[in-house]
């Protein structure tokens, strides 16, 4: 797709991803202006074509779109509060990490104040910013999105999820989970490889395969959540129970920790006292979508 280049856009907050994220408009071709608490910050960006605004309400006004990018909700609210008789009409897009709550109620508060509002996450590290590796989520009107998808497309692949403010949060936590899940069953399987002699790097490649084939599951065993039915297809809740105990077993054997799979264990134990033994482990979903309540 075409993308036009001459569109002129606001980054404001200038700390690792701000900066990228100007410098990527800005290689772009996007005439760009910066604003920033601290304005030593901007010395690169302003000797590389950017213009440094003297205030925030002139950093709004300058661009088609300001993207705010600072470090939390409570810093967007106090930089912006003090300009909110600038904001009537200005199309804000905060790139600011928080969760679902915080983003609706931002989206509600600029909306009031006459501002259209997307919320948004970044998936990805500074030096990314600008390549198609940075995947950049949106949420909120689709028409605003729409509008300025084009400009938005020099910051890397940016995917639009739907009205609701709140999503590019969720989908952002719920990225953390899954790494920090994969991350963790890994460092598991090392350590009791470990124990063997076996070093971290000769594991990794096993792991890295185990962890592709069952990211392949995922299709499959989202219909079964999605449709509230789940045969054992593959295995049943309770041979993933036995094998359970074995890793536990296996761990305590040879001295290492037994945290995680006790912690799971005992979801796959709930789950199977419910009367779920017989299905397939998405069962679990049930456990997953309520708070822990023994
Ligand atoms: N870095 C990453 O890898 C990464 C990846 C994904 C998402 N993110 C998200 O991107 C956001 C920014 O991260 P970062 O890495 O750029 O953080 P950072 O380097 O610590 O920069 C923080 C920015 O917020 C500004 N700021 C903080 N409090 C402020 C206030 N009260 N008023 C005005 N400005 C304020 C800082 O201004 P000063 O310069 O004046 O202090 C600075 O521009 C965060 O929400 C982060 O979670 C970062």
């Amino acid at each position: 797709m075409n993308r036009k280049t001459d569109t002129p856009v606001t980054v404001i907050g200038l700390g690792l991803m701000g900066r990228a994220l100007a410098a990527a408009f800005l290689k772009a071709g996007h005439p760009t202006t910066v604003w920033n608490r601290t304005t030593s910050k901007a010395d690169q960006l302003v000797a590389e074509g950017a213009r440094l605004a003297p205030t925030v309400g002139d950093a709004l006004k300058a661009g088609s779109l300001t993207i705010i990018c600072v470090t939390d909700y409570p810093a967007m609210h106090e930089l912006l509060g003090a300009s909110e008789s600038e904001l009537d009409g200005m199309m804000l897009i905060n790139l600011t990490s928080g969760d679902s709550a915080q983003a609706r109620e931002a989206a509600q508060w600029a909306e009031q104040r006459g501002a259209h509002y997307l919320d948004g996450a970044i998936m990805a590290i500074p030096s990314g910013i600008g390549t198609a590796e940075a995947v950049i989520l949106h949420s909120g009107p689709q028409p605003y999105f729409e509008a300025h998808k084009s400009t938005l497309d020099a910051l890397g692949t940016v995917t639009y999820l739907g009205a609701d403010h709140g999503l590019a949060s969720l989908y952002d936590v719920a990225g953390l989970a899954m790494m920090w899940s994969v991350l963790n069953a890994w460092l598991q399987g090392t350590a009791l490889l470990r124990t063997a002699g076996v070093d971290a790097a000769t594991y990794a490649p096993f792991a890295q395969q185990i962890a592709a084939g069952v990211a392949e599951w995922l299709p499959g065993y989202a219909e079964q959540i999605d449709s509230g039915s789940f045969p054992a297809e593959v295995s049943a809740l309770e041979t993933d129970a036995r094998a359970i105990t074995h890793l536990i077993e296996e761990s305590e054997a040879v001295g290492v920790n037994t945290e995680l799979p006790k912690l799971i264990k005992a979801m796959v134990d709930r789950s199977i006292a419910a009367g779920h033994g017989g299905e397939q482990y998405p069962v679990l979903i049930e456990e997953f979508s309520k708070p822990r309540n023994d």
